[in-house]
């Protein structure tokens, strides 16, 4: 048909704004489509909300209303045919079709189920923190069309009662920060330019900054932190992690001596973009800006969004408060450019991780994409190295053969799934089949001998002792004394319930649920020569003495995910040789707490710790601390003096054992004096290196002026000159003189 003039017209191309050109750099995308934005649509894109029906844990789930040009929305799990669905009336419908970035905690797996963050830090082995995250990514991409995890959680945590221990990397900064590079580059990968490929997803740090220095433990309470302690501790993970390239931050809940973090303009603004330069976006925690009330900072909630915005966090998570901008910024109150800027930094994210470009996700059934063999070996391959051997009295494990044998499972988490899935499992919950219980593994680990189970107790209520305790059944330890006493072997399956730690599950004491301390009393005098080995899951280190001394061996599980059962079967049975240290340090009791490794010098050594108990001055069990079936020889170090004001250092390490084995090699600084006091003993490295029986390797460490240095309280580092002590095991150390 010929076309007439205005026919002509009315089909002549529109030309494609800039900023949905692909080939445009980001920036000139980014100053593109925020000229055209009008203010409240600048504010949408600051806003983040859930959608109802999620699962997240901390989230009421309620229904709440969607609007297409919100920025983000979080926790969304109703699969991925219904988020495009969403998502096509944001491309499709809006003005500007400004894609949402969809967040969601997935902190240790999707489906599949890692061990939790301090577990793996245990492993010392980065590298499978960067594979089980990189899985954790493409399953939360392909089977929940997830951009932007909020994980690693990267904070340093002295005190185990905090209940959020679980999510982190320990209590050594220098262990934090290596994991947290490593996840970094697991969700996002290591070259900027694969972050826009689908399956690659954002990173978030979280919490900036403290909260694990919540006093007493108790969750979402006040923190009084120095400057020092701040930039000596809980600063260094985070700056590791904006190195590695994260593109975003989640500001925390706790009020950091005087300003809460979300409008703290130090933490956010001078040290975070001025400071490290980081040019990606805050998100603050759920309900944190509105929060500002309860931390009495401001009952105004057009104050407290100010407050936040103007202090650097960008984005508002839940609670709706940066609607409350537009008026101010209206009345001339508040500059437009402060809510330009955060807009600015949003956008610039959903350009880089390449969500214009890619802003469906893949419409395929959960099995498809998820549980893949590959990924059920990682969860397994981790667990191996997460799960701590921390008694073995002669030499108890490995079992020998059980053949024709008895062997008495006990205890309430024999049968359990959950107890090693843990907190903030994304999808996963209780399920037997993809993290089979200890009993369903032993069936199949000991096919030649006889297995009995018994709970022997009331499985631990979450959250409270009380209703633990209301279980009571007088049925249960008479009937696990009996299997004892028929036993050969009795396995004690003991520790938290699975979401006994995590987000609001602080806990006063940290010793054993109820019952349990009784039930390892009567096993023991029911059976007193029969080997006992205890098998504890837990998210937190726990206290556990006086239990520990009538058992021969321990195994400690932490919630070590899909592989747990299987791992600990093999763990048991000497197919594997346990390698897993402690990233966190055990203390005795909760009186004791803190306790951790990198702690200052105290002013008089000559007196104990605590007088009601001076046998037990130090901690149970130390950071860094665990066995294996095998033994290790470490020589002197020797140090010698490089270029340019580093250090050469070299150990050996030998197997003197009959096994092969791991050996975790941890590099401890010790800074003699300074006008800047420094701790007994700082990390300063770490290498994992197999030996075979009779093996001997030279492990090498340079020591930089960097790590010679010391932070001070302005974050500037600080070399002194003087002698300094280096040593990679207890009994030896080398010491050197640093001259300017
Ligand atoms: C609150 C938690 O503190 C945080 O870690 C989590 O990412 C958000 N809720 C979103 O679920």
């Amino acid at each position: 048909m010929k076309k007439t003039p205005s026919a002509k017209k009315a089909c002549k191309k529109v030309a494609t704004p800039l900023y949905k050109d692909p080939k445009q750099p980001v920036e000139a995308r980014v100053k593109d489509l925020l000229r055209r934005m009008t203010l409240e649509e600048k504010i949408d894109q600051l806003t983040q909300m859930p959608i109802g029906g999620d699962i997240n844990p901390n989230n009421p789930g309620e229904w709440r209303n969607f609007s297409p040009t919100y920025g983000s929305i979080l926790s969304y799990c109703g699969g991925t045919k219904k988020r495009n669905e969403f998502q096509r009336l944001a491309v499709e419908t809006t003005r500007l079709g400004i894609p949402i970035i969809w967040g969601f905690d997935v902190i240790h797996g999707w489906r599949t189920t890692f061990p939790v963050s301090l577990a793996q830090a245990g492993s010392f082995r980065p590298a499978l923190t960067e594979k089980l995250s990189r899985i954790s990514a493409l399953e939360a991409w392909n089977d929940g069309g997830v951009n932007w995890t909020f994980s690693p959680m990267v904070e340093v945590a002295h005190d185990p009662r905090w209940g959020r221990v679980v999510e982190g990397y320990g209590e050594d900064p220098l262990t934090a920060q290596v994991f947290t590079k490593a996840a970094v580059y697991g969700y996002q990968g290591r070259k900027a330019e694969q972050l826009k490929t689908p399956g690659y997803i954002a990173a978030c740090l979280k919490h900036f900054v403290g909260y694990s220095a919540s006093e007493g433990g108790r969750d979402y309470a006040y923190t009084d932190i120095s400057r020092r302690a701040l930039w000596e501790w809980y600063l260094p993970p985070f700056e590791a992690g904006v190195a590695a390239g994260a593109r975003t931050l989640m500001s925390s809940f706790n009020d950091i001596t005087g300003t809460p973090a979300v409008a703290n303009y130090y933490t956010q603004t001078e040290v975070l973009r001025n400071r490290w330069g980081f040019d990606g976006f805050i998100v603050s925690d759920w309900g944190s800006v509105s929060q500002l009330k309860a931390q009495r900072f401001s009952s105004d909630p057009a104050e407290s969004a100010a407050a936040s915005v103007v202090a650097g966090n960008d984005m508002c998570m839940s609670d709706g408060y940066y609607k409350n901008l537009k008026a101010l910024v209206e009345d001339g109150k508040l500059p437009v450019k402060v809510i330009n800027k955060a807009v600015e930094r949003v956008l610039r994210v959903k350009f880089q991780i390449g969500l214009f470009e890619h802003p469906y996700a893949p419409e395929k059934t959960k099995e498809e994409v998820c549980w893949l063999p590959e990924y059920l070996q990682a969860a397994v391959e981790t667990a191996r190295e997460t799960i701590v051997l921390l008694k073995n009295e002669k030499n108890t494990l490995p079992l020998k053969s059980q053949k024709g044998k008895r062997i008495a499972l006990i205890g309430p988490n024999g049968d359990k799934s959950l107890c090693h899935i843990g907190w903030w499992a994304a999808l996963a919950r209780d399920d037997e089949k993809h993290a089979p219980s200890l009993l369903t593994k032993a069936r199949e680990f000991f096919p030649d001998s006889e297995i009995v189970f018994e709970p022997g107790c009331p499985e631990p209520f979450p959250a409270s002792n009380a209703e633990t305790i209301k279980k009571f059944d007088p049925n249960q330890l008479p009937a696990a004394v009996e299997a004892a006493k028929s036993a050969d072997v009795i396995l004690l399956a003991l520790g938290e319930h699975g979401h006994q730690s995590g987000e609001y599950h602080s806990r006063r004491d940290i010793c054993l649920p109820p019952f349990q301390d009784e039930l390892v009393d009567a096993i023991r005098k029911a059976a007193p020569d029969k080997p006992i080995i205890a098998l504890v899951t837990a998210g937190r280190p726990l206290a556990f003495q006086e239990a520990a001394k009538k058992v021969d061996a321990i195994l400690y599980l932490w919630q070590s995910g899909y592989g747990a059962s299987q791992a600990t079967m093999e763990i048991l049975t000497g197919k594997v040789n346990p390698s897993a240290k402690l990233a966190m340090t055990f203390p005795r009791t909760v009186g004791q707490i803190p306790v951790y490794v990198n702690a200052h010098h105290p002013a008089r050594f000559d007196l104990h710790d605590y007088q009601d108990y001076p046998e037990e001055d130090g901690p149970w069990f130390p950071f860094g601390y665990g066995l294996s079936y095998t033994t290790f020889e470490y020589a002197e170090p020797v140090v010698k003096k490089g270029a340019n004001g580093t250090f050469k250092v070299k150990v050996s390490v030998t197997n003197t054992g009959k096994k092969a084995g791991a050996e975790t090699i941890i590099w401890y600084l010790h800074d003699l004096e300074a006008y800047y006091t420094q701790p007994v003993k700082r990390v300063v490295s770490f290498e994992k290196i197999d030996l075979e029986p009779g093996e001997t390797k030279v492990v090498s460490l340079t020591l930089t002026p960097e790590m010679l240095s010391y932070v001070n309280e302005d974050g500037q580092r600080q070399l002194e000159e003087g002698t300094f002590e280096i040593s990679a095991s207890e009994k030896t150390s080398a010491s050197f003189t640093v001259s300017l």
